[in-house]
């Protein structure tokens, strides 16, 4: 068997739902995955990564594979996998959960779809640690996820808000790379009453707009005190080109995930807005990639 799979980029946290919820961008990778005798290995990657990723068993994406046909009972195979990485990579746009997904889903459909979207989705969510990218990507759109951990292993629900959402995403791409774990070693243990209150009320709003497309509420409900504040002293600028970016029009901006890309909501014209975030970003003597994406439904 030969399998091909499509998995889109995902901005996760959109403002104050960190590690709660995330969007799927049209921004694809794809995992192609076909079966080889027990004892052989192929890995190639071509585009983003292609210097860094592994090619043994110590790639993530083998890894997952190999959990998949174990939970569904199949004798362990050789595999010939190919990433096309158009996601870059360790800037907060989710391509390690678009390379999980896409070599679990593939690894399924070699299973004869043994497994279920769920338990898809918790295999990854295992490997990633969280479920915000993991869940728009298997699921596309808009969704909203908790995990929930006991000693039976992680259970993940998530709901999907339906498109459409009218919305476009200014996405402002460093030159650098920021690796999660560091972006999450600067958030504090613990955080004042006050804001974990502040973030609730906010992401409960958030949900609000997307399900009804309210953006008058979704622009006045992006600000977050969990996270953000924290990351900020990581990415040069990022305060002043989100003023900017809501100056040039933008209805929100946000961190995309743990940084470093910066993302902005508009409606129609996004020209304006882009600029501003170019601009502000270069005062700050960071090169940015600008990549005009729609949410992914
Ligand atoms: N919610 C996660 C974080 C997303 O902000 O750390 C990172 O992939």
């Amino acid at each position: 068997g030969f399998v091909r799979v499509k998995v889109p980029a995902t901005t996760a946290n959109l403002g104050p739902g960190f590690d709660t919820i995330g969007m799927a961008l049209e921004l694809y990778n794809i995992v192609e995955l076909s079966l080889l005798a027990p004892d052989e290995l192929v890995v190639e990657v071509e585009g983003e990564g292609v210097a860094n990723i592994p090619r043994d068993e110590t790639n993530i994406v083998i890894k997952v594979i190999r959990q998949v046909f174990k939970k569904a009972k199949k004798n362990p195979s050789g595999f010939k996998l190919k990433l096309i990485n158009h996601i870059p990579v360790a800037r907060g746009l989710g391509s390690s959960a678009a390379a999980l997904v896409g070599g679990a889903v593939a690894a399924n459909e070699l299973c004869g779809n043994a497994l279920s979207d769920q338990e898809i989705l918790e295999i990854v969510t295992d490997f990633e640690g969280h479920p915000d990218n993991v869940a728009p990507a298997l699921f596309g759109g808009v969704v909203v996820s908790a995990q929930m951990k006991s000693e039976q292993g992680t259970e993940v629900v998530s709901r999907k808000i339906p498109p459409p959402y009218g919305l476009k995403a200014v996405v402002a791409i460093p030159d650098f790379h920021l690796a999660t774990k560091s972006a999450r070693s600067v958030l504090p243990a613990q955080v004042p009453f006050e804001d974990a209150v502040f973030n609730l009320s906010r992401v409960s709003m958030v949900i609000m707009a997307f399900i009804h497309n309210d953006w008058d509420l979704l622009s006045k409900m992006m600000e977050d005190r969990l996270h953000q504040p924290y990351r900020q002293a990581l990415i040069p600028g990022m305060t002043e080109v989100f003023e900017e970016a809501r100056q040039a029009g933008a209805i929100a901006a946000m961190l995309s995930g743990a940084g470093p890309t910066l993302i902005a909501f508009g409606l129609e014209d996004t020209q304006e807005i882009a600029e501003a975030m170019e601009k502000a970003f270069l005062r700050h003597g960071v090169n940015i990639t600008i990549k005009e994406l729609k949410p992914s439904p």
